[in-house]
């Protein structure tokens, strides 16, 4: 499968099909794959999604799953389907749900012939702090429960984690070289955080071992989106070019 153009996800944080069709229009040159959430997901529906990959770019499926194993994996199955990319779970699902899902989509793709999308886990949102663990009672720090949840789905099966890149270096270390780091929560420098808690520059995400950076408000919000993605993918181009996994899955 011919790999991704390069390490920059773009987040297609919008709330209509016809937004949606503009940006990817605006920047399938320039993106190395689209990732639609759950916000333009419960608008625009699978179809959109086979549509964006229809049109020969590709989709990181942002569901983040977390359900009972069954039902997680069943997801799994329609998400291979779809012919996505990357598609996420939960890791606080357990390692049940993480195994089933990791066998179903194998099983699937061989099966019906389908290339195989990555499957990665989502360890801790990088909107969450200590502060947001301490509220549910959770006394482990960030960097500890993200390194336990990311050993977790590498010993599942799973083929990476959706973590920071604050943690992006543990992560590396905590696991093998070809488990995929996605990190969102980066901002060019002098770009506002929002929500973002946890956030860098796509140089250094990429410097501490992130194999795809994702980025939204900064691209979405920007009075010139295309110049804003460009000169992201300049800056990580200028520390590394091309993923180094990129031939192993639909990426
Ligand atoms: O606009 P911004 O660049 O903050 O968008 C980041 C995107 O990455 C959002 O779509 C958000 O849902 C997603 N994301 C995240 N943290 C995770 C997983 C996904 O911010 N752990």
């Amino acid at each position: 499968m011919e790999p991704a153009k390069n390490k920059l996800i773009i987040a297609l944080d919008v709330d209509t099909v016809a937004r949606a069709r503009q940006l990817v229009a605006q920047l399938r040159d320039i993106a190395g794959m689209f990732k639609v959430g759950s916000q333009l997901f419960t608008a625009a529906g699978p179809d959109f999604v086979r549509e964006i990959i229809g049109g020969g770019n590709k989709v990181f499926l942002d569901l983040k799953f977390h359900d009972i194993p069954n039902t997680v994996a069943s997801a799994a199955i329609e998400a291979t389907r779809l012919g996505v990319s990357i598609f996420n779970v939960h890791a606080l699902g357990g390692s049940e749900m993480m195994e089933r899902t990791a066998h179903a989509v194998a099983e699937t793709a061989s099966k019906e012939q389908l290339s195989k999308p990555a499957v990665i886990a989502v360890t801790l949102l990088t909107s969450a702090n200590e502060a947001t663990l301490g509220e549910i009672r959770i006394d482990a720090k960030p960097e500890e429960l993200v390194t336990r949840l990311a050993r977790m789905a590498a010993r599942a099966g799973l083929d990476g984690v959706v973590a920071s890149a604050a943690e992006a270096s543990i992560i590396r270390s905590a696991t093998t070289p070809d488990f995929l780091i996605v990190t969102p929560g980066v901002r060019p420098s002098g770009a506002a955080a929002a929500d973002q808690k946890r956030i860098a520059t796509p140089r250094e995400a990429v410097e501490r071992g992130a194999d795809y950076v994702v980025v939204g408000r900064p691209i979405l919000e920007s009075p010139d989106p295309v110049k804003a993605a460009t000169q992201i993918v300049e800056e990580i181009n200028a520390v590394s070019s091309g993923s180094r996994k990129s031939s192993e899955y639909n990426l």
